[in-house]
């Protein structure tokens, strides 16, 4: 977890950091610090967020790295907030990242050197403090460090008296941008996107040493070259954008960002899909089993991808949440084929499954959002779901838009096996198709979502049901709501209610029904009455009229075809973010929460 950024030119590399690590809030922010160098390094910290931290005040400064933190060692305090010193107060040090051995070496340091923090952190500086004793250059000193680290990280180091940046990027994500006369960094290309959009994606191993005029990139003692990128997002993208929250912007942006997903992916009569796989298609044919990984979100899309692609992909599909992933023997690795999906690529749990399955053998696809991330280079192929930056920590738009990707991997795996009919196809093809259109819609009725969040924001839990592709949805509309409203909110098969938690329904007990298409309504009618008969209120998400007589407050759902229930599901995101707005809650940065979590 954590946001890295920095800046090296001739502008104020103060205020360029403070912003980009403004923009980077989102990976952390219970700590936050700056170190800006001129003949001297200068550090700024506190708890707390961006806003709360002073810039440090040094004439001229060229050179500025900072960081806002998401505790992993260490209480969030300000002795704990990064960038980390050495004795001298000559080194400063950001990290991003987890230092495995820091024990062993703080024991070895101790005799010679004061440490000030409770982080994993602190013994990069000191590390490097004793290789430049050897008066060797911050490169040499920070390549020996480097050495003698295990785990995996990304820091930039600047130190009084020697010149520029050097940063290593050991697994955790990367990236330098560049502009005319400048060099940023960040861990990824918010931090800098309104000065750039061309940038070079670190590799693992990488060690930079950035100069006023001059990168020059290392890995293994070697010189390397690697690409500059152009992104093709914009600043504008990266704002709030007249909301007052990046979730309800995102929630807003989901027309859009579905258009996208799908722009030039699906062919004009709605019958077959072009996605860019480049695994063969001997190899896919031969496929006898999909193992899907994922966390939270990303796990309800790929509970939500197993239902399509057992049906219509004749392939076995097992759904693990990644941290409890191990490929077990018995298995096929080489008719195996490992999906990860995951919109930051950067989740740690979900990589170290990856990492797993590639060693048993098995190949492994990625579904992501982000260009240039982890899981992008280390799976054997990858899909984007092209939804653009997301920035409140709960996933809305990329959560649509994994869907409608993964309803698009579907068809083309259907076709590939030869296990899809041509009408199934077109019925897919054609609901993915009409998914911004009946989304729009849901959002037009904004205004009575509110009212009924509003109606019902005093309730002591809420209780989402659904079965077939509504379970997924039953899961991933509750996740939505505990995590920016802190309300007790759990999602069940609808079917399953009876067999224990319908002992805690109450008429305080809200109920959320989805009665979508692809959900089976009419089973899921019996356990409405079920819940009513015991008093609770039931809201029931429909596209069907006859439906509103079961409950008490009907969210409408345009017809649109089996992607129904996604649409159900946007329903539900403004359901959430509106009891959450009512309670008056820290919506785009919800409570001991980050964007991305790049520790297991
Ligand atoms: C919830 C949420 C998280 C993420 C999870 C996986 O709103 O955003 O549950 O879905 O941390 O993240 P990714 O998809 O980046 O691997």
């Amino acid at each position: 977890m954590c946001g890295i950024a920095g800046y090296i030119g001739p502008g104020d590399a103060g205020s360029i950091v403070h912003q980009g690590l403004q923009n980077l809030e989102y990976r952390g922010y219970d700590s936050v610090g700056i170190a800006l160098a001129s003949d001297d390094v200068t550090v700024s910290k506190t708890e707390g967020e961006v806003n709360e931290l002073t810039v440090p005040q040094t004439e001229n400064p060229s050179t500025g790295i900072g960081h806002t933190r998401w505790s992993t060692h260490g209480e969030p305090t300000t002795k704990n907030a990064h960038p980390h010193t050495d004795c001298t107060g000559d080194v400063a040090v950001v990290h991003n990242g987890i230092i495995e051995n820091y024990d062993d070496l703080k024991s070895e340091l101790r005799e010679s050197h004061i440490f000030e923090s409770d982080t994993d952190t602190e013994v990069i500086p000191h590390l490097i403090e004793t290789h430049l004793a050897d008066d060797v250059s911050l490169l040499t000193a920070v390549q020996r460090t480097t050495q003698e680290l295990e785990g995996s990280y990304a820091i930039a180091v600047t130190a009084a008296g020697h010149d520029g940046v050097v940063v290593v990027r050991e697994d955790s994500p990367l990236l330098l941008g560049h502009s005319d006369d400048a060099t940023y960094i960040g861990s990824d290309a918010t931090a800098f996107i309104e000065h750039t959009d061309r940038v070079t994606y670190l590799e693992s191993g990488d060690l930079a040493h950035l100069t006023d005029d001059d990168v020059t990139i290392y890995n293994d003692g070697e010189e390397v070259e690697r690409d500059t990128e152009t992104l093709d997002w914009d600043a504008d993208a990266a704002g709030k954008g007249g909301y007052d929250h990046y979730m309800l912007k995102e929630i807003h942006e989901q027309p859009p960002a579905l258009r996208q997903a799908i722009s030039g992916r699906i062919n004009e009569l709605a019958t077959s899909v072009d996605l860019d796989v480049d695994l063969p298609e001997a190899y896919l044919q031969s496929v006898e089993e999909i193992q899907i990984i994922a966390c939270g979100t990303s796990y309800h899309a790929g509970l939500y991808a197993a239902e399509l692609l057992e049906e219509h992909a004749d392939v076995r599909v097992s759904v693990e949440i990644a941290s409890e992933y191990t490929f077990n023997g018995g298995r096929d690795p080489w008719r195996t084929l490992v999906l990860a999906i995951t919109q930051s690529g950067e989740t740690a749990d979900t990589l170290s499954a990856l990492r797993e399955a590639k060693r048993s053998g098995a190949r492994t696809l990625a579904l992501t959002n982000t260009l240039g991330s982890t899981v992008t280079r280390e799976a054997d192929d990858t899909v984007f779901i092209r939804a653009g930056p997301e920035i409140g920590v709960a996933a809305t738009k990329t959560f649509v838009s994994q869907v409608a990707t993964v309803t698009l991997l579907t068809v083309y795996l259907g076709q590939v096996r030869d296990s899809i009919s041509t009408e199934n196809a077109s019925e897919l093809l054609s609901s993915v198709r009409d998914l911004p259109g009946a989304v729009q819609q849901v959002l037009d009725q904004e205004q009575a979502i509110k009212e009924t969040a509003q109606a019902y924001a005093d309730s002591d839990s809420f209780f989402y049901i659904g079965r077939d592709a509504g379970h997924p949805v039953a899961l991933e509309s509750a996740l939505k709501l505990k995590e920016i409203s802190y309300d007790h909110a759990e999602g069940f098969p609808a079917g399953e209610l009876k067999h224990g938690p319908l002992a805690l329904v109450t008429p305080n007990t809200p109920v959320i029904a989805l009665l979508t298409e692809q959900t089976r309504p009419e089973k899921t009618l019996n356990n409405v009455k079920e819940v009513k008969s015991r008093g609770a209120p039931v809201i029931g998400v429909s596209s069907d009229p006859a439906t509103t007589s079961h409950v008490d407050t009907t969210f409408d759902i345009p017809q649109c075809g089996p992607m129904e229930p996604v649409v159900a599901n946007v329903a539900l995101q403004l359901f959430a973010y509106y009891i959450a707005n009512e309670k008056d809650r820290s919506i785009d940065k919800p409570r001991n929460l980050a964007k991305s979590v790049t520790v297991e």
